[in-house]
């Protein structure tokens, strides 16, 4: 959401501010501009629409020289995307220039106080009002105005800031919205993700909250809001540039899709060591899991999903109740949590604005917070008391698939060492659960093997309307999955229902034809869900069903079946979603659908 790249170095600012926020696309945006310093003035180059527009207006940035930059790819938060309301936003004078993202909750306040002093407006945004009042308090030094601004600014916020009076350097700020360093040689850059970065360099510093940085081509300096310097150690990020490019895919969500197995691979292994799950810098032993009389998961989307999976899991291998919430739900609610509560934060991003509230509640209420997290070094990650990774390299389709797996894979090494520490889990089953984990990767390979099928049966099924998941148990939870991941790429309308619901209201929807997607690999409620399938059969439904290998019980009442491999019951989630995904993907690309930037998403929710 939103995405900020800056450049000072040796080389034109331009192309590579360009490239940067090519690198952002996914994040989602609809409207781009870059500001340059260049010769004692601020140039600047914006307009709605997609970054192609704003190429062929600065012909590949060519026609603005200059070093030193800053560039932004805007999703519309506070008014319409038009060229005005691009950022960058000059202060009136054109001394100042701010890419921001993130809201500012009290800009009302602050624009009605600055047009008393005079300051006129020419945006809808909320970011003007921060360029307008770096030039009221600008007294000529730039350290002590950006903590002044820091002062007046109530909501969240990463900028960057361009001053006329400083050829050499650019300031960056953050608060509660992403923003990394990247240190080059003789050349230095802020973005809103690694990704962007990873073209110049692999070293960063990760910024907390309310530090100041300033950026110069040989040297950068981060200030604290009292103004005194802060000595960070640089991070070096294991990414390397070919993970955030296409590698000759058509998507990145297909080619995310493919990389599961390695994906899932490298969460895995390193944990899984001569028989034992071996969490690292874990701070939950036995004594300590032995006080939890509840387990709260927290998650927004698909790692809502993950969660929904995690419920039936944790719950089987430990006997301790477990709820799952929507962020954005929980943070609301009051939720009845304390001290003998695990909560479980999951997230991709590691920045999901109600994740991260959701999280800060929890800890404020005492409770010991454990994040699932892709990204290192993002928010959730640095205020968890405990963190597992999950090793899935950058994901840059709006889509989530290769970390939904790898969050899958995650919870599983946690239900399973928490059932072994807590002696919930029978000897027999964990050590045929542990190994069913060890040959996960190989069995997804195989289940990506049978695209060709699903392929065949999107091209059938695409101009469907309506499409109705169901399953029961995890099912359900994968089901839930499905369900978005279709409706979010292709554009088709479609929910999840639990089999044993439809009766209670949802079947009055079944028509003639209706694509009915129907999850049997839950061996002991396949019988069941059989029977809601034969319901909606009865009334026309055209049934699709997602089943286990050799399991040929839904084959005799079902349209067409996609089978997967079979594994243990706790991990057949990680097959199943497995063809709901391919399914999704093809159905979009039938459609002719923009699959890796579907219209209004973007990938990292860092607002409300
Ligand atoms: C759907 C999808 C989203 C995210 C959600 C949470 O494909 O990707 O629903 O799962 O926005 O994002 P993270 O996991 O970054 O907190």
């Amino acid at each position: 959401m939103c995405g900020i790249v800056g450049y000072v170095g040796s080389k034109q600012a331009a192309p590579v501010l360009l490239k940067g926020l090519a690198t952002l696309e996914y994040r989602g945006y609809d409207s781009a501009g870059i500001a340059i310093w260049h010769g004692g003035q601020l140039e600047m180059a914006k307009a709605a629409g997609k970054l192609q527009v704003l190429r062929d207006l600065t012909a590949e940035g060519s026609k603005l020289p200059g070093t030193m930059g800053i560039g932004h790819t805007r999703w519309a938060t506070h008014g319409e995307p038009t060229d005005v309301n691009a950022h960058p936003h000059l202060s009136r004078s054109g001394r100042f220039a701010v890419v921001h993202n993130g809201i500012i909750e009290n800009y009302q306040q602050l624009k009605t106080r600055l047009q008393r002093h005079g300051y006129n407006f020419v945006s809808q945004t909320d970011t003007e009002v921060i360029a307008q009042l770096v030039e009221y308090y600008y007294k000529g030094d730039m350290l002590d105005t950006m903590i002044q601004l820091m002062n007046q600014l109530e909501g969240s916020y990463s900028l960057g800031i361009l001053c006329v009076d400083e050829p050499e350097r650019f300031y960056a700020v953050r608060k509660d919205s992403p923003l990394v360093v990247g240190l080059g040689q003789g050349e230095n850059l802020i973005a809103s993700d690694v990704a962007a970065l990873l073209a110049y360099t692999q070293e960063v510093y990760y910024l907390d909250d309310r530090e100041i940085v300033v950026l110069a081509a040989d040297k950068v300096e981060i200030y604290d809001s009292s103004r005194d310097l802060v000595h960070k150690e640089p991070q070096h990020i294991d990414w390397d540039v070919s993970a955030a490019e296409k590698g000759g895919y058509e998507h990145f969500m297909f080619k995310e899709i493919m990389e599961q197995p390695e994906s899932v691979r490298k969460t895995l292994s390193p944990r899984l060591q001569d028989g034992q799950i071996v969490l690292d810098d874990f701070h939950i032993d036995r004594e300590r899991l032995e006080q939890f009389r509840k387990i709260y998961i927290v998650a927004c989307g698909s790692s809502y999903h993950v969660a929904a999976v995690g419920k039936y899991i944790l719950e089987q291998t430990t006997r301790i109740p477990v709820e799952i919430d929507i962020a954005s739900e929980f943070r609301y609610r009051g939720p009845i949590i304390g001290p003998d509560t695990l909560m479980i934060v999951i997230s991709q991003s590691g920045e999901t604005a109600d994740t991260i509230a959701a999280m800060r509640e929890g800890r404020a209420l005492g409770a010991h917070v454990l994040a699932i997290v892709n990204v290192l070094g993002s928010t959730i990650a640095r205020e968890a008391d405990d963190v597992l990774y999950t090793w899935a390299g950058p994901e840059i389709a709006v889509a989530t698939t290769k970390a939904y797996s790898t969050q899958l894979a995650v919870l599983y090494l946690l239900a399973l060492r928490f059932g072994q520490l807590l002696g919930t889990l029978p000897e027999a089953e964990l050590a045929a659960a542990y190994r069913a984990l060890e040959q996960l990767p190989e069995l997804l390979e195989q289940a990506l093997q049978k695209r060709e099928h699903i392929q065949h049966m999107a091209s059938q099924l695409y101009n469907k309307h309506s499409i109705f998941f169901i399953g029961r148990n995890v099912d359900y939870a994968v089901a839930m999955e499905g369900s978005l991941k279709l409706k979010e790429i292709s554009y088709i309308h479609s929910e999840a229902y639990a089999g044993g619901e439809l009766k209670h209201g949802t079947i009055s929807l079944i028509e003639p034809g209706t694509l009915v997607v129907t999850l049997a690999t839950c061996d002991r409620l396949v019988e069941k869900i059989k029977s809601n399938a034969e319901e909606v059969k009865a009334r026309g439904a055209y049934l699709l069903a997602v089943a286990v290998e050799g399991d040929e019980r839904l084959a005799k009442v079902a349209d067409a079946v996609f089978y997967v491999p079979k594994t243990e019951a706790l991990l057949q989630p990680s097959l199943t979603v497995i063809p709901l995904q391919l399914f999704a993907y093809y159905v979009a690309s039938q459609k002719g659908c923009s699959i890796d930037q579907p219209k209004n998403l973007a990938k990292s929710v860092t607002v409300e």
